[in-house]
């Protein structure tokens, strides 16, 4: 595999290849098997995969949550060198490289901006919008693969390229989990030892409240993930929202659920100091 942090590098492998088409597969590092999932099926759809690898500061809406995210770029290239081809390549651009000017673009997603994730974390998906937009702006993928896992974050991908006419295949892809159920991800290795151990209880929860829901309503499944989510010590409920995987249109009642549409629980949970968030389709 290459590896290059200029976007010349990146263009010249990429035209030296001759290979389309290309997959992209964006990410902020500190790999695990999660991501090692979305570099594999983009090996298996394309002859080129392009994997970034970039810490992007403009997501971030707390200071010391982009100062505390964890960067392990060695062990990164190990990962992607035992998954990786030899046209395929690793972009890993310092900050001025992607933004040499402050990025001032605004972008607006409709319901998907008024729900979940982008209430707590104001201006979040904005910097999602800036950087894979600019991501496809310099690769210019065929297809471009993100986890299920960040669910509100994959609908507003879907509508960034739905509004910007990109002609990109976006590609959901499956939640990796470890052995108790806890959803794989870069913050889990952030996580104290106990609470790592209480952190099983997220998914464990959210497979109850889907089956609960069969007999009872959403105000009691609300409130029993709360109950379940709070018992373990420095556990505290974020939300926990039912929702359809288009609008993300939060639903109160059972009644309003439409036969035709899916529709998913999304959970956010503070584990001690560390934000996670999980789903399940209900
Ligand atoms: O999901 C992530 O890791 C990031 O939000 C992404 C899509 C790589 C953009 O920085």
């Amino acid at each position: 595999m290459k590896v290059t942090d200029t976007i010349k590098g990146l263009r010249k492998h990429i035209s030296d290849s001759g290979l389309s088409p290309l997959a992209l597969v964006p990410t902020m590092g500190a790999l695990h098997n999660g991501h090692i999932s979305l570099v594999e099926k983009a090996v298996g759809e394309c002859p080129i995969t392009v994997v970034s690898i970039f810490v992007n500061p403009t997501q971030f809406n707390d200071k010391n949550d982009l100062k505390n995210y964890p960067r392990t770029l060695e062990k990164d290239l190990e990962m992607l060198g035992k998954v990786l081809g030899e046209h395929d390549v690793v972009f890993t651009p310092p900050v001025e490289e992607m933004y040499p000017e402050e990025d001032r673009r605004v972008f607006t997603f409709g319901n998907l901006d008024n729900v979940m994730e982008a209430v707590h974390r104001p201006g979040h998906f904005n910097g999602v919008a800036q950087i894979v937009s600019r991501l496809f702006e310099i690769v210019a993928p065929d297809i471009a693969i993100f986890g299920l896992k960040d669910f509100q974050q994959l609908a507003v991908i879907r509508e960034l390229v739905k509004q910007t006419g990109n002609k990109v295949r976006i590609i959901g892809s499956p939640i990796i989990r470890e052995k108790d159920g806890l959803a794989m991800s870069s913050r889990n290795m952030l996580l104290e030892p106990a609470i790592r151990k209480d952190a099983a209880i997220i998914y464990k929860t959210i497979t109850s409240a889907a089956a609960m829901l069969q007999n009872s309503d959403i105000p009691e499944t609300k409130q029993y993930v709360k109950n379940e989510i709070e018992k373990p010590e420095n556990f505290e409920l974020i939300y926990f929202e039912i929702v359809d995987d288009e609008q993300l249109i939060p639903i109160k009642s059972k009644r309003e659920m439409n036969k035709n549409m899916k529709y998913f629980g999304c959970i956010a949970v503070k584990a001690g100091n560390i934000r996670l968030i999980d789903n399940v389709e209900i």
